[in-house]
């Protein structure tokens, strides 16, 4: 059994990467609407890693015994000054969940929670990935700056990315 106050940061960590599905696709229909189609589908690919993360929670704390309780969901930004500015507040993102992950692993070894805090390690090694392609994204587009060719060069890149289910700690989102 997970304690309560364990289970209830679980739900809000639920929130938060709900949270982070929705804002991605919000980027990601923004994209679209530039004709930016490539970095649309690297956002709806990672749109789908953060529903893949809402679910470890979420069996965690399923297999736990205690009980899901969905937050409500805020509404994302819905536009961007340039995929360079949508892809810094990716990054900035990003390292905000770092942060709530790694508030999860302190809360965790406070409690003596050792079977959260061993599935939290996944999500440890997750967010060194999932900073450190947030900030290659960044980087790329700081490069082209205002280069059309350049643009349209990092968009078929990004487009280029497809989903793999992450199902254990050797598997890892991209
Ligand atoms: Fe679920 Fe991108 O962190």
């Amino acid at each position: 059994m997970i304690k309560k106050e364990v289970s209830s940061a679980f739900n809000k960590q639920i929130q938060h990467e709900l949270y982070s599905a929705y804002l991605y696709l919000s980027m990601a229909a923004w994209m679209h609407s530039k004709g930016l189609d490539g970095m649309a589908q690297w956002l709806r690919v990672q749109t789908m890693e953060e529903m893949a993360h809402a679910m470890k929670f979420f069996d965690h704390i399923i297999e736990r015994d205690a009980t899901v309780e969905l937050l409500e969901i805020e509404k994302p930004p819905t536009t961007w000054e340039s995929p360079l500015e949508a892809f810094k507040a990716a990054l900035g993102h990003e390292q905000f969940i770092t942060g709530k992950i790694n508030d999860l692993v302190t809360l965790s070894n406070k409690e003596s929670d050792y079977a959260s805090n061993s599935m939290l390690q996944w999500f440890i090694d997750e967010q060194v990935e999932e900073e450190s392609t947030a900030s290659k994204n960044v980087q790329m587009l700081e490069m082209v700056g205002d280069s059309g060719n350049g643009l349209m060069m990092v968009d078929r890149d990004l487009g280029a990315r497809a989903f793999k289910m992450p199902s254990s700690k050797d598997e890892g989102g991209e």
